[in-house]
């Protein structure tokens, strides 16, 4: 236990994070200790902040990260010492999802990525000789270095030695969701229209991957104007303001209803708007962070009646092992410009960052943590 590293803090929503010394634990036989390059900000970082997750406080977060391979354990075959890799979500590997490759359904999935430690309870991180909270999603990447998994780690392919960490960090969570929601779980067909409530970095990866999927038309909905703006030059046919009649409008729009509804915003007064327009087989997805007491209401009949669908999605339904090489592809090709979600700021501009990614003034803010 002698690898010294500087971990952002998070101790709430009534103090700023702070940058402080940390120390590692030893690997173990399934882990590697990555040192960071860069890591994205996702809601997610910031509804633990707000204890809207059950993760203990205070805690080492982030959970987009990249960087590059310092050292390895004895059991681990998925990258070597130097090698380039992107950090995503943590499972068990041998539960009844992680057996059909669903580990985002992973029946493990709270010790694996939101207890503070690993999952036999031991911690991954000491602050002054004694444990901190960490190990979030298998990673806590606001920091210099980070444990993360062989189930959590995927080596950027040699197509893509081109492209920096800093702008592949984020694509493990939010961009994999959107994307995957679409392609993956829904299974959008080509020809039917799909809204997308919420244009953030899940909403607007669901449009890029909308576009790949050929759905139309593709409706944005948010509140935010340059939101909606960056929304049409990525892949969007229409876009709508929520805050002046969005739903009436794409009912005038496509008069037998939508194919699917995505929902990004975790309100529920906008997915029941959402889902009452769907046409017979539409499926409604829903990801949104949303109020743990929230509950959902539907009419029976026209639940039943149109064959209907609410489906609630985790991570995009991705299999990390083949889906993060298919998303950078994607975005080798010019399919997933997500380049134009991101904004840099220093590590030790994280508060900044965050402001930035709450007013709505960014839509991806990536630290730079390290140099690649
Ligand atoms: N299920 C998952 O696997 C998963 C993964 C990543 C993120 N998330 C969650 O998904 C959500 C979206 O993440 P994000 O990073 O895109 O967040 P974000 O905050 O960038 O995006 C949400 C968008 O919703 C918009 N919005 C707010 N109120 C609205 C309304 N009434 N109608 C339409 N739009 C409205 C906001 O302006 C914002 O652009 C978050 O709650 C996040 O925690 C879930
Ligand atoms: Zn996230
Ligand atoms: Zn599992």
């Amino acid at each position: 236990m002698n690898i010294h590293a500087q971990a952002a803090i998070c101790r709430g929503n009534t103090e700023p994070f702070r940058i402080e010394d940390v120390v590692l634990d030893d690997l173990r036989p399934d882990e590697l200790r990555i040192r960071v390059v860069a890591c994205g900000i996702c809601h997610t970082d910031l509804a633990v902040r707000d204890e809207q997750l059950p993760v203990p406080l205070p805690v080492v977060l982030g959970h987009e990260g990249a960087g590059i391979v310092e050292a390895v354990g004895s059991d681990v075959t998925v990258a070597a010492p130097g090698d380039r890799v992107v950090m995503s979500f943590n499972s068990c590997g041998h539960c009844p999802s992680c057996a059909v490759d669903a580990p985002t359904y992973c029946y493990e999935f709270f010790p694996h990525n939101w207890s503070g430690t690993r999952a036999d309870g031991s911690a991954t991180l000491y602050r002054d000789g004694k444990p901190v909270n960490a190990n979030f999603f298998g990673q806590s990447s606001f920091a210099t270095q980070a444990i993360a998994h062989q189930r959590n780690v995927v080596k950027v392919p040699a197509s893509a030695a081109d492209i920096p960490l800093e702008r592949l960090a984020p694509i493990g969570c939010g961009l994999m969701t959107g994307a995957g929601a679409v392609l993956r779980a829904m299974k959008v067909r080509a020809g039917l229209p799909i809204a997308v409530f919420g244009a953030g970095t899940v909403g607007i990866a669901a449009i890029m991957a909308a576009k790949i999927a050929g759905a139309d038309p593709i409706i944005a909905v948010d509140v935010h104007e340059s939101r909606l703006a960056l929304a049409r030059e990525l892949g969007a046919t229409h876009s709508f303001n929520a805050r002046e009649d969005a739903v009436g409008k794409i009912r005038e729009l496509c008069p037998q209803g939508l194919g699917y509804a995505f929902d990004t915003t975790g309100i529920n007064t906008v997915i029941q708007g959402a889902w009452g327009l769907l046409a017979p087989m539409g499926i409604c997805g829903i990801v949104g962070a949303s109020d743990p007491a929230a509950q959902l209401t539907f009419n029976e009949a026209e639940f039943m009646g149109g064959g209907r669908r609410v489906m609630g999605i985790l991570g995009g339904d991705s299999d990390l092992v083949t889906f993060l090489p298919e998303l950078i592809e994607h975005h080798i090709a010019g399919r997933f410009p997500f380049e134009r979600l991101i904004r840099y700021f220093e590590f030790d501009e994280i508060n900044e960052a965050i402001e930035a990614s709450e007013s709505g003034e960014v839509v991806k803010p990536v630290l730079r943590i390290g140099t690649e």
